[in-house]
């Protein structure tokens, strides 16, 4: 019976991938991010939601270095990243997209996914002239594994299409292959459907299951579709004003007292809630 709890807390904590623990951001006099806890299991989904400035992208960009934290600390499988640098979370396999489209418009399909995977590639320039068929190789291999991308994307139509000439859904899926093309273990989608129809929204949906049931990725997702959220999310987070107010199951998130006040319920529902 103990070793069995002592196994269960063993593998409970190795299955725990990322930890993000008391973490603050101020900027300025204003408090971004409040003393937030997260933990992430391996594999699963995790949304985070709550209204506009809430935190939820400064806590998306604390995790991938681009700020630093003022407390707290955040670890990727128990190795410390705190103030790592966005170029060295990447190469430990953390990708991310953006709340606003950052593509280079003028280069293709295929290059602005092949961009993402440069982190991968080893060879610099001075190892591609002395050892050039082990960077042609190399650069095969990349290739093949970007051309695997798009038709799992199913980009292969446009893959030589200026990502400019695209429509907003399929340019949020070409960004959504870039951040796949790092082969990551931890994805972090800042609002992968904002803006999106229906018809975009379900694709999206199903793209983000389809990477977390072909490649086991974790996922973090900031959205604002509630049906999407409660959906596809094996935890959900909620934000309000920099703190994380609520932490559980779709279903225990949507009977929390605190999230139907602040956020989720009707009018009728909130005002009862917060008596
Ligand atoms: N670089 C920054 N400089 C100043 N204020 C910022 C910066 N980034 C975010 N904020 C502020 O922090 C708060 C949280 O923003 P954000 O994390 O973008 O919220 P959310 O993604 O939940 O909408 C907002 O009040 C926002 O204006
Ligand atoms: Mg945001």
């Amino acid at each position: 019976m103990a070793t069995n709890a002592i196994e269960a807390i063993a593998g409970e904590r190795r299955r725990v991938q990322l930890a993000v623990s008391g973490v603050s951001k101020h900027f300025g006099g204003l408090c971004a991010v409040e003393d937030v806890s997260l933990s992430v299991a391996a594999g699963s989904i995790t949304s985070i939601i709550g209204p506009n400035g809430a935190g939820k992208t400064s806590l998306l960009n604390m995790i991938s270095g681009v700020y630093k934290p003022d407390t707290g600390t955040i670890t990727l499988e128990g190795r410390d990243i705190t103030r790592a640098r966005p170029s060295e979370v990447a190469a430990l396999g953390v990708a991310r997209t953006f709340q606003n489209i950052a593509l280079f418009g003028g280069m293709t399909v295929l290059d602005n996914i092949m961009l993402g995977r440069h982190v991968r590639m080893k060879s610099g320039i001075l190892s591609s002239v002395i050892y050039w068929g082990l960077a042609q190789r190399e650069e095969v291999a990349h290739r093949a594994r970007v051309e695997e991308l798009i038709e799992f994307l199913q980009l292969q139509d446009l893959r030589k299409q200026p990502t400019s000439a695209l429509a907003y859904g399929l340019r949020k899926r070409v960004e959504l292959g870039r951040a796949l093309a790092l082969d990551p273990k931890v994805l972090l989608l800042d609002e992968p459907m904002g803006g999106m129809n229906q018809e975009e929204k379900e694709d999206m949906a199903r793209y983000i299951l389809d990477v977390n049931g072909a490649w086991g990725t974790t996922i973090i997702l900031i959205e604002h579709d509630m049906a999407v959220v409660m959906d596809i999310s094996d935890r959900v987070a909620v934000f309000d004003r920099g703190r994380k107010i609520a932490d559980g199951t779709p279903g225990e998130v949507q009977r929390d007292r605190a999230v139907i006040a602040a956020y989720l319920g009707t009018r009728q529902e909130r005002a009862e809630a917060a008596e």
